[in-house]
């Protein structure tokens, strides 16, 4: 049986990906950003997912105002990076799933969640740029280490999902992982945010409470934030800090109580807030959702635990 062993959260400032494509990543401004997840990384290496379910907003790349759905799935054996504008970004193609993604589409849409099923799809930094920030700089003629189900989410145009809804389609994708038969260990990403705006006379806005707030009831008390109505994003993270919903798919697919592993902030990045947080599953029967391999590999997975401290900005 596949199970869903941790979550992702992420920013995808589009500067982050420009900086580390033109070799920037040690400058004073960029090394304060990257600096913060180096341990993460870490944690990746250690973990080794099977799969990865990304969750995060197309930017008018692989969709336009003409068409927008509000979820829209990756069913494709692969997704392209998209031309944002000034060329694809130097990264691997993203190779799919189709086995897994094809389930999860049929499980959901049958739990009356009524998703898009895309078979061709380009993905742009929306996606790119958090899988670097945990896989790290990987050469194009390369790939990326495992296969990725891309889930776009509407955040660009009103009306998006609510916060509720993409916190119940979360449950419904994890009930979907979960009857699917292979013994896959899968990651999910909620990616976008946090607080940030980018035109109109609030362009630049940052809140750091909010932020660190949303951060806290990500891993404490969920319920809570799926109950947070659209204009309080709009009002208090700014008129980007929407996408913060797409967090909330990702905190759906987890158990109700998680270990929060570890957390990073700060601001700005470009012009927004950046943040960052790891939630793994509780482990049961005292298994780690590392990978079970020989007891050295376990030591190891302790050992990079033990060092990791939790940031609080
Ligand atoms: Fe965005």
């Amino acid at each position: 049986m596949a199970k869903i062993i941790a979550g992702i959260g992420s920013s995808h400032v589009p500067a982050i990906g420009a900086a580390l494509d033109n070799g920037k990543t040690e400058e004073p401004y960029w090394k304060r950003v990257f600096s913060g997840f180096e341990k993460s990384q870490q944690w990746m290496r250690d973990t080794k997912p099977d799969v990865a379910i990304v969750v995060y907003n197309d930017h008018a790349s692989a969709f336009s105002v003409e068409i927008i759905p509000t979820f829209a799935l990756g069913c494709a054996a692969e997704f392209p990076p998209a031309d944002e504008g000034w060329g694809p970004r130097p990264v691997p193609v993203v190779k799919g799933h189709p086995a897994l993604a094809s389930h999860i589409a049929q499980s959901v849409i049958l739990d009356e969640f009524d998703l898009t099923i895309c078979n061709k799809m380009e993905v742009d930094h929306g996606m790119t740029v958090p899988m670097n920030l945990l896989f790290g700089k990987i050469d194009k003629d390369s790939h990326w280490p495992c296969p990725v189900i891309p889930l776009a989410v509407n955040v660009v145009m009103y009306p998006p999902p609510t916060g509720h809804r993409c916190y119940m389609l979360g449950k419904a994708i994890r009930k979907a992982v979960e009857s699917y038969p292979d013994d896959l260990r899968v990651v999910i990403f909620g990616t976008g945010g946090l607080s940030h705006q980018i035109s109109g006379p609030r362009a630049g806005l940052i809140n750091s409470k909010w932020d660190k707030t949303f951060l806290d009831n990500l891993s404490k008390n969920p319920q809570k934030l799926a109950k947070i109505p659209h204009v309080d994003y709009m009002r208090e993270a700014g008129a980007e800090g929407i996408e913060m919903v797409m967090w909330l798919i990702m905190r759906g697919a987890l158990d109700d109580k998680v270990d929060e592993v570890y957390r990073f902030y700060t601001v700005p990045a470009s012009n927004t807030a950046v943040g960052h947080i790891i939630l793994e599953n509780h482990r049961r029967g005292g298994k780690t959702p590392a990978r079970r391999k020989p007891a050295a590999g376990k030591l190891k997975h302790a050992a990079a635990r033990a060092k990791i401290q939790r940031v609080r900005g």
